[in-house]
């Protein structure tokens, strides 16, 4: 097993042609280590989704690879993409996106029973369950919950595959500033028991006190460090 999980090697994307062209991705080059907590900051329309996206999966690149896991996922056909992505990365999003109609632990059993990979899962849900502190509420349908603790079936939600690399988008952007707090000890502390990487993007770099590791975009580039330029700019 590697110890690098992730590689960008000059990932542009480019958005629209002609007058509305975007490059919202410019020569990004990076790798992130096992257990790695990635911090990716930047301000408003720098391209940290769209960085965000392309880790995942979610979207190709215009040019460039992404490797996870040592795979390049260039040449993957869209099914393959998929279930690549189902089976090597975790999401949190914003906002919890739990299905209402589900209980909190049939939506943290999500994404193994579309895996189809159920044995022993519901034991493994339950135990990811107490660790984010859910004991009580597993059983609670998810418009039953409070917002933060949402958040932390989310997280659980997020782990239940035993993925890679998780990767979240302004996890706390949806939470008062208390709440917010105990989500981001609760991912650090999740990841230094799993040694499970993390690539969150956040505006708030404040929020996350010390981590392994930040990573700054500006214009659709990607600088090491919290600082801009003239700092290293992270392209090969
Ligand atoms: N689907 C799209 N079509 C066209 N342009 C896009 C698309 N997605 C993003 N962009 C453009 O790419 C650039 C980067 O956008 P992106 O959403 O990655 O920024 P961001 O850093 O996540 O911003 P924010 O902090 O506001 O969420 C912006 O100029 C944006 O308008
Ligand atoms: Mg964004």
């Amino acid at each position: 097993m590697s110890d690098i999980v992730l590689e960008l090697k000059n990932v542009n994307k480019i958005f629209g042609q002609g007058d509305t062209k975007v490059q919202a991705l410019d020569s990004v080059s990076f790798s992130v280590k096992r257990g790695e907590f990635l911090l990716i900051v930047g301000s408003s329309g720098s391209g940290k989704s769209t960085l965000l996206n392309m880790i995942g999966l979610l979207d190709r690149p215009t040019n460039g690879q992404v490797f996870i896991d040592e795979k390049n996922t260039t040449n993957l056909s869209d099914n393959k993409i998929s279930e690549f992505r189902n089976s090597k990365l975790g999401f949190i999003f914003q906002f919890s996106n739990l299905l209402v109609d589900l209980t909190v632990l049939e939506n943290v059993l999500l994404p193994r029973s579309i895996q189809k990979t159920d044995q022993n899962a519901q034991k493994e849900a339950i135990d990811l369950l107490k660790a984010v502190g859910l004991e009580k509420q597993m059983h609670k349908r998810a418009n039953k919950v409070s917002g933060g603790q949402a958040q932390r079936a989310a997280i659980a939600r997020g782990l239940i595959n035993k993925p890679t690399i998780v990767l979240a988008d302004e996890p706390t952007g949806n939470l008062d500033s208390v709440t917010a707090e105990t989500i981001v000890q609760l991912m650090k502390s999740m990841a230094k028991k799993l040694n499970q990487t993390f690539v969150i993007v956040t505006h708030d770099r404040h929020q996350f006190g010390e981590v392994d590791r930040i990573i700054t975009i500006k214009d659709g580039r990607a600088f090491e460090g919290e600082d801009v330029p003239p700092k290293m700019e992270l392209t090969i």
